[in-house]
């Protein structure tokens, strides 16, 4: 056997599959041995009465991620890389915008010199925000061949939206490269139309931002997403499903055999329209988009989430302190229409899904796996060396104490950002250590990677995300 460099012994390996009692043996940052008893390593952990289960996969956040008018989110690389270890994840994908007006590369560039600080692994998706046939033709190859194959489209947001006529050259361009496309899916006329409606009748407080977004306009977005993949023939993922009339949509189109794939996130089962409504201007800190919805709903996602309808359940982290010049409150107290839009989830992602889901009896500590790490790796083209306990992955490995209890607070986020949506929520279960492709980089909360120690995941084709064959009348127009 190869001399082993780390045993973790005594553990219950948690995957995808089952639980198993077994020693796991590590050398060269992957997992070489899985067997009831191992001999000893340079280094041994003992994990008797833990759980050892596949550091979290976070396959939607938004890191660094530069703004047209300067500057870029708050969080970057290095702390994000904090935040995501506390919390027992290990690997990210995040984004490289694309402005109205700019290409790919100069972006993608930037992105790179940003992410070559992180000590998370990474990979990204490409937003598409201006698909003109430049775009498409000259710089979409090269970032494919950087091994970028999710592209990310918004069907609302004045700066990101794409009308029907560019989200179409979008999977087109998609399919013709071997890409999955994800997708914002929320009405954007209709969302406008309303916030117009809402600020002329005088309604400005945060709690507004749920009404200018109802569940109606995720729900015929989200349709018109599915009906326009399916004529291109185009697998897509539905990005932060907040609400059962989005989920049916998808159900509908998976009992078809349409390739498309829900995404949640904890905020649709946690909190709600009515945090919003918080006093004073504390309802914006649980402002995102889709809005969290009324607290009946969340039993709803987790029936869609039990039936495997949504699959994959990440934190759509997108941060920003409620504080400071980019804050939520950079324009003082002024109306929701102008308050960033997204909230920090990157380290409690996990401890949220876990005891909502396992430590409650909702789900199975197999599906937990699934959810957060499998699925999402599978999905992004990172399988078989991310998100599983096998022999041969990465040895990316979370310890977890099931039974242990906390209570959510700023400071266990370790995030740059100053409040945590689900401060004083407390949980059931929780990472106590976690190794990066075999290395210790967290023990008892206490981040230890460097800097820079992160690696970049290029992404090959793969098969999850082609095209089913299946197109109206047989005639394939994105390869006429
Ligand atoms: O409110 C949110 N979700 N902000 C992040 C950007 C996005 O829509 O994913
Ligand atoms: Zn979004
Ligand atoms: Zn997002």
């Amino acid at each position: 056997m190869t001399q082993l460099e780390t045993a973790i012994r005594g553990g219950t390996v948690v995957t995808a599959e089952g639980m198993i009692r077994a020693d796991v043996g590590i050398a060269g940052g992957r997992v070489v041995a899985l067997a009831e008893s191992l001999p000893d390593a340079a280094r041994v952990i003992e994990a008797d009465g833990l759980w050892v289960m596949p550091g979290g996969v976070d396959s939607h956040c938004h890191i660094e991620e530069a703004q047209p008018g300067g500057g870029a989110n708050e969080e970057s690389f290095v702390t994000a890389s904090r935040a995501a270890f506390a919390g027992g994840t290990t690997s990210v994908v995040c984004f490289i915008p694309q402005w109205k007006g700019g290409g790919l590369l100069e972006r993608l560039a930037d992105v790179e010199a940003r992410a070559a600080h992180a000590m998370l692994d990474h990979a990204f998706h490409q937003i598409i925000t201006d698909p003109t046939d430049a775009v498409l033709e000259r710089e979409l190859p090269q970032v494919v061949a950087k091994g970028i194959r999710s592209l990310k489209a918004f069907l609302t947001y004045d700066s990101m939206h794409l009308d029907d006529g560019q989200f179409l050259k979008v999977l087109v361009a998609a399919k013709r490269h071997g890409c999955l496309v994800t997708v914002h899916c929320e009405n954007y006329a209709a969302i406008n139309w309303r916030i117009e409606a809402l600020l002329a009748a005088g309604m400005t407080a945060p709690k507004y931002h749920a009404w200018a977004r109802p569940p109606v306009v995720e729900r015929e977005a989200t349709h018109r997403a599915i009906a326009l993949a399916e004529v291109v023939d185009q697998p897509i993922q539905i990005f932060h499903v907040s609400c059962v009339e989005a989920a049916d949509e998808i159900a509908r189109a998976q009992a078809r055999g349409v390739k498309v794939w829900g995404e949640t996130c904890p905020q649709y089962f946690t909190l709600t329209a009515g945090d919003m409504d918080r006093p004073g201007f504390e309802g914006a800190k649980f402002m995102c988009s889709p809005a969290p919805r009324e607290a009946e709903e969340h039993a709803r996602v987790w029936e869609m989430i039990r039936r495997g309808v949504l699959d994959i359940v990440s934190s759509d982290h997108c941060a920003f302190s409620f504080e400071g010049t980019a804050g939520k409150r950079q324009n003082g107290d002024a109306s929701f229409a102008v308050i960033p839009n997204g909230i920090p989830g990157l380290t409690a992602r996990l401890p949220l899904v876990f005891s909502e889901g396992v430590a409650k009896g909702r789900i199975s500590p197999e599906h937990f796996v699934r959810l957060t790490a499998t699925n999402p790796a599978k999905l992004m083209g990172l399988w078989p060396r991310k998100g599983g306990i096998h022999i041969g992955a990465d040895a990316d490995i979370a310890l977890w104490d099931p039974t242990r209890r906390t209570r959510l607070t700023n400071a266990l986020m370790q995030h740059a950002i100053d409040y945590t949506p689900y401060e004083g929520i407390e949980v059931t279960g929780w990472p106590l250590r976690l190794l990066r492709r075999g290395e210790v980089v967290m023990a008892d909360g206490e981040v230890s990677a460097e800097p820079g120690s992160g690696r970049y995941l290029p992404r090959a084709p793969y098969p999850m995300v082609a095209p089913r064959g299946v197109v109206p009348f047989g005639f394939d127009a994105a390869n006429a």
